[in-house]
C-alpha cells in the first residue's frame, strides 16, 4: 500500500496524511469508509462464533444505571431474545475466524502489524452498548449493520464508577455526537471517551490497535533475555572473598547491589537479544490460538500465511509465531517481502534457496503457512 495514496477508507486521506493529523491524536469520522459492508457478519455468524469454547466473548446488559456482565462461551438459547432491549454480545479475535474479517483488517496496514492487535464485533439490541468508557488502544469503529450513535468527548476526568463490572465513566461530557450508518466509520485515539448506543439491530466492528506497556515490555523481555541469553545463562555467581566480618548483619552489603546491577546491565548489552526477544514476544499468537497441522502438498506455485500466523521481522531476524530464524541475504529480503505481502508468488518462491524453501515446507507442516 503507497503510503501517499489517498483512501476511501481514511476520506480521501492518504495513509501518510491521516498519520501526522489523526493517529494518537484526535477523532476522525469518515462517513462511507468502506462501500458494500452492509451484513459483513451475521448476527447469527457471531452468535455461533460466541458458542465456541476457544472463542472470548461477552455479554453485557443494561439494567437502568446498572449493568451485568457475564463471559462465554454462551448456547444460543442463553442469549436474550432479540426483541429485548439494551443487550449486547461482544466477540473478540473474529479475524481469526473469519476470512471477510481477516481481509478487512489488511486494509488498515497503513499501520505495523506488531501494533495491530485483534477485530472486535459486537451485536446490540435496540439500546444496548458497554456504557461511557475509554479505552487505552487505538480503535477504528466500523458498522456494519443497524445504526448506533456515538457520543464522544476527550475525558478530562477519568474517574470509574464503582461496584460495577465495566468500566464506566462517572462523569462522562460528551463534546460531539455522531450516528453511524453501514460503511461510516470512527477513529478513535487511546484515552478518548465514547458511549456507543445501537438504535437498532446493530453490528460494529472494532477494530483495535494495542500498545504495549512499558512495564509490561520490561518484565518479558528482562525474563525472555534471561531465559535464552547464550552468556547470560552462565550462571555467574557473586564472590565476596573480600567480605569483612560484619557488626550489622542485616545490612545488605554495597557490592552485592553492585553485582545485581552489574547483572541488569549485563542483560540490556545486547541489543541484538533485545530485539530478538522483541520480535519473538510480538509475534506471538493469541493464548487461544492452535494451528492443525498438515501434509506439504508435493509441488506448489505459491505460498500464503495463515490468517492466525503473525510474521514479523527486523534488520537481522525474521520473527514467526513466536519463533526467530536468522536470515542471510539473498533470503533476508524475499521473507521480508513475505511478511509484508504474506504471500509470495511462484516466482518469488523459485529465487528462495533450498534452505528457505526447507524452512517454508515446515511453516506450511505446521499449518502456519498454505501451498497454492
Ligand atoms: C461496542 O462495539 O459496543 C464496543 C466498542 C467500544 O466502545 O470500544
Ligand atoms: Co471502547
Amino acid at each position: 500500500m503507497n503510503p501517499l495514496d489517498p483512501l476511501p477508507l481514511l476520506g480521501g486521506l492518504a495513509p501518510a496524511q491521516f498519520m501526522t493529523r489523526f493517529w494518537q491524536k484526535k477523532p476522525l469520522l469518515v462517513r462511507q469508509a468502506l462501500a458494500g459492508v452492509d451484513g459483513l457478519v451475521g448476527r447469527e455468524e457471531l452468535f455461533a462464533l460466541a458458542t465456541q469454547e476457544h472463542v472470548s466473548s461477552r455479554l453485557i446488559q443494561r439494567v437502568g444505571r446498572n449493568w451485568t456482565l457475564a463471559h462465554g462461551p454462551f448456547r444460543r438459547r442463553a442469549l436474550p431474545a432479540l426483541r429485548q432491549p439494551d443487550w449486547t454480545l461482544l466477540v473478540q479475535g473474529v479475524d481469526l475466524h473469519l476470512e471477510a474479517v481477516h481481509q478487512l483488517m489488511q486494509r488498515f496496514r497503513f499501520l505495523p502489524d506488531a501494533r495491530l492487535d485483534d477485530v472486535m464485533i459486537s451485536y446490540a439490541s435496540v439500546g444496548g452498548g458497554v456504557g461511557p468508557h475509554f479505552d487505552s488502544y487505538d480503535v477504528f469503529l466500523l458498522q456494519t449493520q443497524g445504526r448506533r450513535r456515538w457520543r464522544i468527548g476527550r475525558a478530562k476526568d477519568k474517574t470509574l464508577r464503582s461496584g460495577l463490572p465495566l468500566r464506566i465513566l462517572a462523569r462522562f461530557v460528551a463534546e460531539q455526537e455522531y450516528l453511524l450508518a453501514p460503511g461510516d466509520m470512527l477513529y478513535l485515539p487511546p484515552g478518548y471517551a465514547h458511549d456507543g448506543v445501537a438504535l437498532d439491530d446493530c453490528v460494529t466492528c472494532s477494530i483495535g490497535f494495542r500498545a504495549p506497556g512499558r512495564r509490561e515490555l520490561g518484565l518479558e523481555l528482562l525474563q525472555r533475555m534471561a531465559e535464552a541469553g547464550s552468556d547470560f545463562d552462565k550462571n555467574v555467581l557473586y564472590r565476596d572473598a573480600a567480605q569483612t566480618a560484619r557488626a550489622r548483619p542485616a545490612q545488605l552489603p554495597r557490592e552485592l547491589k553492585q553485582f545485581a546491577e552489574q547483572a541488569v546491565r549485563h542483560a540490556l548489552r545486547r541489543p541484538r537479544a533485545l530485539s530478538q526477544a522483541l520480535g519473538e514476544y510480538l509475534s506471538e499468537p493469541a493464548r487461544s490460538v492452535w494451528f492443525d497441522s498438515q501434509a506439504a502438498p508435493r509441488a506448489y506455485h505459491g505460498v500464503m500465511l495463515d490468517r492466525k500466523t503473525r510474521m514479523l521481522y527486523d534488520g537481522r531476524h525474521i520473527f514467526v509465531n513466536g519463533e526467530s530464524y536468522r536470515a542471510a541475504r539473498p533470503d533476508a529480503g524475499l521473507m521480508q517481502r513475505f511478511a509484508d505481502q504474506r504471500q509470495l508468488c511462484n516466482d518469488e518462491l523459485s529465487r528462495a534457496s533450498p534452505a528457505a524453501r526447507a524452512l517454508i515446507k515446515e511453516w506450511i507442516k505446521a499449518g502456519w503457512a498454505h501451498g497454492r
